[in-house]
């Protein structure tokens, strides 16, 4: 069922189904989060099991304000407070050390917690009247509300293409970011990037007075899911090329040629008049809010094939380009 999300019934409607130990799904800047009270672990198992998700990888933590971390996490370096301060709410998720005792099911048994305060007016009035119900929930786990290893959603309506009309969903429009949030493990000393986002490394750097690191400097094991080679896919398959090779690519089509769709920025010609294009913004930013919804609009004209132009190599394009080259690994 899907609820207006900027009605203060609904918000405390979705509350109170949260403090019953059930699942609520809602809007963040970034994408549609599938939440749960992070504090019970009935609750959270509810998460894995509609996603298909493995039980050991960790979910985010959503909080209301900084002051929820102290609840979940027992040291904040102080680079990480510096990130806190510049960037929450926002879509900037923090990996920190958990307190013993809280909310183990939800981190997959890790040892750490990846906490985060969005930004979204809904999901704020959510995590406030979550913390107002009784019994009281402080933090909502959520993942993307997608099935494991999809795209995610960025409107209320793919939520419930993913997951059917039992679910409550708090809709509050299509999300403004539109990929996942960054992600900083803060556990390590020094900053390391496990998924880049919108937040821009330079930013992010200036920041927190810190050089950001990359995952393999420090060891090889990959801690995030979102970080598996081939995530976020769509059920076409996806191929990413420069605009010459995508062009060469749809001269050799007939002009009977179907079941194929093209995002590019650059202007390309076709002589089938089934191949579907669709023009790629020159903006990283607005690139990133209409992606996954492109991606999914394509799979419901049931394309076979989704060719994509590279994006640029510059550091505004970082968190497309990684989803595009995970959506077609
Ligand atoms: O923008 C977002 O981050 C969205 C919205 C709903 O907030 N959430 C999201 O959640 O993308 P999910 O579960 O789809 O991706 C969370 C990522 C996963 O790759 C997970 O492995 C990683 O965060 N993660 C969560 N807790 C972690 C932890 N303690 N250590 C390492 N990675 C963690
Ligand atoms: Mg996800």
């Amino acid at each position: 069922m899907i609820l207006a999300g900027n009605s203060a019934e609904s918000i405390a409607q979705a509350a109170q189904v949260l403090a019953t130990g059930e699942l609520v799904a809602f809007p963040t800047e970034t994408v549609y989060g599938l939440g749960a009270d992070a504090g019970r672990e009935d609750a959270v198992a509810k998460i894995f099991a509609a996603k298909g998700r493995p039980s050991d990888h960790p979910l985010i933590v959503h909080v209301a304000d900084a002051s929820g971390v102290a609840h979940f996490a027992s040291q904040v370096p102080a680079f990480a407070s510096r990130l806190i301060e510049k960037f929450w709410p926002g879509p900037l998720t923090l990996i920190l050390h958990r307190r013993i005792g809280v909310a183990a099911a939800a981190a997959g048994g890790h040892d750490s917690i990846g906490l985060r305060c969005p930004a979204h007016p809904v999901a704020h009035a959510l995590l406030v009247a979550c913390a107002q119900a009784t019994p009281a929930v402080i933090g909502l786990a959520a993942p993307s509300a997608n099935k494991f290893g999809r795209v995610s959603p960025t409107t209320a309506g793919h939520v419930r293409a993913e997951f059917g009309d039992d679910l409550l969903v708090l809709d509050g429009g299509p999300c403004q970011v539109g990929i996942e949030s960054t992600i900083v493990d803060c556990t390590r000393g020094v900053p390391v990037l496990l998924r880049p986002g919108v937040l821009g490394r330079a930013e992010l750097e200036a920041a927190c007075g810190e050089r950001m690191r990359n995952a393999d400097e420090l060891d090889a094991t990959p801690r995030a899911s979102g970080t598996l080679e081939s995530h976020y896919a769509p059920t076409a398959r996806v191929r990413l090329m420069d605009a010459k090779s995508l062009q060469t690519a749809l001269d050799l089509l007939g002009a009977e040629a179907a079941g194929i769709a093209t995002y590019s920025r650059a202007i390309l010609q076709t002589r089938s008049d089934k191949v579907i294009r669709r023009r790629m913004p020159d903006d990283a930013v607005e690139t990133a809010r209409q992606l996954f919804a492109v991606l999914r609009d394509f799979d419901s004209h049931g394309v076979r094939l989704i060719w994509v132009e590279t994006p640029p190599d510059e550091p505004e394009w970082e968190g497309v380009r990684d989803r595009l080259q995970r959506a077609s690994a």
